[in-house]
């Protein structure tokens, strides 16, 4: 089953690189990564930096961007926030929904990340859901319980078309930024339980397509064996997204 999964590597910037750093992060990047059809490649800039990046990927459609973070409304009076449609209008083709970093520093909802994924999917383009346990939560034994719940708030939000088009983020919040990555065993058996829940919602086949990504202190020594771990599809990479030279190497790593 893993075969008809094309890996999916995608790196999280965060609020770092504003326009001019992402085009100069793109020129070497392009240079450093070779485009590959047996894999998917995504950025998330800031929402800023988009225009810049599709200026910069003007060659490159194998790479895609994405944005990090859309409001559920798609316009009003709402100071400071970014649309999926206008994410969408601006290049972009995928969006996360629930950061652990929007919820625990921005204190989102499961609720408004339900609605923000389903708006993303209102206006074309693809959410990747993110999810995952805080320590205590892990030493409580409550890991399935936690992403379970994330997982579920989303789907329920869904249209049966959108949810099978989702994809899945696995970030525990105690490996986020910290150079503590998930063992490869923890992360096949969080990502095993979400595979089952996306079966039991979409049935099997469906959710064998889904791709479910590992998040959190991935590193280009690390990149190869997490990926290897039975039903860990992809990785997303924020600290070590920002060096062209070592995500590229990410970006390879297994093929
Ligand atoms: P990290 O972040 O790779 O810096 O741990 C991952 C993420 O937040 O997506």
């Amino acid at each position: 089953m893993a075969a008809v999964r094309k890996p999916v590597i995608a790196g999280n910037w965060k609020m770092h690189m504003g326009p001019v750093a992402t085009g100069e992060f793109f020129a070497a990047f392009a240079r450093a990564y070779q485009p590959d059809a047996g894999r998917t490649i995504i950025f998330f800039p800031p929402a800023i930096s988009v225009t810049a990046a599709r200026e910069a990927l003007r060659a490159r459609g194998d790479i895609a961007i994405g944005v990090q973070n859309t409001y559920w409304q798609p316009k009003g009076a709402f100071t400071g926030e970014v649309s999926a449609p206008m994410a969408r209008e601006a290049g972009a083709t995928y969006v996360l929904a629930g950061h652990s970093e929007r919820r625990h520093v921005f204190g989102e909802t499961d609720q408004d990340v339900a609605r923000k994924a389903r708006a993303a999917f209102d206006a074309g383009l693809t959410a990747v859901v993110c999810v995952g346990e805080t320590l205590d939560e892990r030493r409580a034994g409550r890991v399935d319980e936690v992403i379970l719940r994330q997982l579920d708030a989303v789907l329920e939000a869904l249209t049966p078309e959108q949810a099978a088009d989702v994809l899945v983020a696995y970030e525990p919040v105690w490996a986020i930024g910290t150079g503590v990555n998930a063992t490869p065993e923890d992360a096949a058996a969080a990502h095993g339980t979400l595979r089952r829940r996306l079966a039991e919602r979409l049935g099997g086949a469906r959710a064998g397509l889904v791709p479910i990504l590992y998040g959190g202190s991935v590193k280009p020594d690390n990149a190869g064996t997490l990926l290897a771990a039975t039903d860990v599809d992809g990785l997303l990479v924020g600290g070590a997204s920002l060096d062209p030279a070592g995500f590229a190497l990410i970006a390879a790593s297994g093929a």
